[in-house]
């Protein structure tokens, strides 16, 4: 068995404590990229109602970030940043209506001095408890970490969160089904913001409470009643003549599970041993852990989208601004695409800005915070009882997911320009 504290061997490499780096051509100083001239941006002629808590950019986001990184209502205030940018698919993405979204054609090298430029200045605007969270898929998670942890810390890296993003696919590659992509969470610090998220109990996980106690019906595990070490204090003693098993002790003191025994809540053995009884009405779930298998893609006719492409669900989004943000504060989205994480922060009583440089992007972002999502399908149309059944489902889902959105400032980047729809602006 291994024991003690392994000699490190003496080091032949001097490293000065300089962390790994991602070396590409193409690769600048990240001096002279926090140096690049600020964008600038006009307000766009669309009203809003009292419209100064949140902004909505249409340009490029490196021109969005420059710009927001010499305001200090923004710099260093930004509590919570997700981002979902492009992947470099080598896919031009078009919308459920054939209208041309963006172009996602990045060669490597050009991509990871993008995704760079633009993470240095999101570390800026972050706030020191602020936290990151980047979506990728496998081709380029790899290298983003990397430069991550260059730019963040590996120290502030949190998590590699798996999402389930489609149902089992039945291609007949010569490869596993890809059925998941990834979202790396990084803090700015090691104190941050975080509201522990609970997940309610599955069937599947609530049959790990087997047992039913009589005359009260509660779900029950067994559990020990000892740990492994050995105490001298009252832990290490004995209770109820017994001693704890060789090597442990008891998690309670002999006052305490006398407590617990008054109350019913230790089940005794045949053979006399104790266990303890955890109640499954005292847990309100289990701590959401680092797969997440409940947020895929829109994939049925039931759900309500936008129509824009790689449009992430609403719920997954609702789940990052919850643990990572409080009321109030201001978090950001550079590749907004469909809007759904200004949606969910907005639902979510959070300041918000938004950037996207598509047209059909913004367009998709203004239709939305009118009109809210569509279901998928279109059978809604039909004019068959069923139709009308689904149609006030659907309904009842809208008014769910759809809140009007007027309280923002449209941006938009000097020398671009947008036409905006009659009626949404
Ligand atoms: C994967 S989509 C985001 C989808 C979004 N998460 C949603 O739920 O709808 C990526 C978005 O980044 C935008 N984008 C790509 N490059 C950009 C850039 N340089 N500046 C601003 N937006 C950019 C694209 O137009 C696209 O809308």
């Amino acid at each position: 068995m291994a024991t003690g504290v392994p000699r490190r061997p003496k080091r032949k490499i001097v490293t000065n404590g300089q962390p790994v780096q991602l070396s590409y051509p193409g690769r600048r100083d990240a001096v002279n990229i926090l140096a690049t001239a600020p964008g600038i941006f006009e307000i766009a002629p669309i009203t809003t109602k009292s419209g100064r808590a949140n902004r909505l950019y249409f340009g490029d986001n490196l021109s969005v970030l420059t710009h927001l990184n010499q305001d200090p209502a923004v710099r260093g205030k930004v509590r919570l940043a997700y981002i979902d940018p492009p992947y470099a698919t080598q896919t031009v993405f078009h919308s459920r209506e054939l209208k041309h979204a963006y172009e996602d054609i990045y060669e490597q090298c050009e991509y990871l001095e993008f995704m760079r430029e633009r993470l240095l200045f999101l570390h800026s605007l972050l706030a020191d408890n602020g936290t990151i969270y980047v979506h990728l898929d496998a081709k380029m998670l790899f290298h983003v970490k990397i430069l991550m942890d260059e730019i963040f810390g590996a120290d502030n890296f949190r998590n590699c969160i798996t999402r389930r993003k489609s149902n089992p696919k039945n291609f007949t590659r010569k490869q596993f089904g890809s059925v998941s992509d990834y979202i790396l969470f990084y803090s700015k610090s090691a104190s941050y913001v975080w509201n522990r998220v609970i997940e309610p109990w599955t069937e599947h996980r609530a049959r790990e409470y087997q047992y039913v106690e009589p005359g009260t019906g509660r779900r029950f595990m067994k559990v020990p009643v000892h740990a492994p070490g050995i105490r001298h204090g009252a832990t290490g003693g004995l209770w109820r003549g017994m001693k704890p098993p060789p090597g442990k002790h008891w998690q309670y003191t002999p006052e305490a599970l006398d407590e617990m025994d008054a109350r019913g809540e230790i089940f005794w053995s045949k053979n006399g041993n104790p266990r303890r009884k955890v109640y499954l009405d005292t847990n309100p779930g289990v701590p959401a852990q680092d797969i997440w298998m409940d947020f895929v893609d829109a994939q049925n006719q039931n759900i309500s989208i936008t129509g824009y492409p790689t449009e992430k669900p609403y719920e997954l989004l609702m789940r990052i601004v919850e643990a990572s943000s409080n009321p109030g504060d201001l978090v950001l989205d550079c590749f907004a695409g469909s809007g759904t994480t200004l949606v969910a922060a907005d639902m979510l009583k959070r300041r918000w800005i938004g950037a996207d440089n598509s047209p059909e992007a913004i367009r998709t972002m203004l239709h939305r915070f009118q009109h809210g999502t569509q279901r998928m399908g279109d059978f809604v149309k039909k004019a068959s009882p069923q139709g009308v059944l689904f149609e006030e489902e659907h309904q009842a889902r809208s008014i769910l997911l759809h809140q009007v959105i007027e309280d923002f400032i449209c941006f938009v980047e000097a020398g671009k320009e947008l036409q905006f729809p009659q009626g949404d602006g």
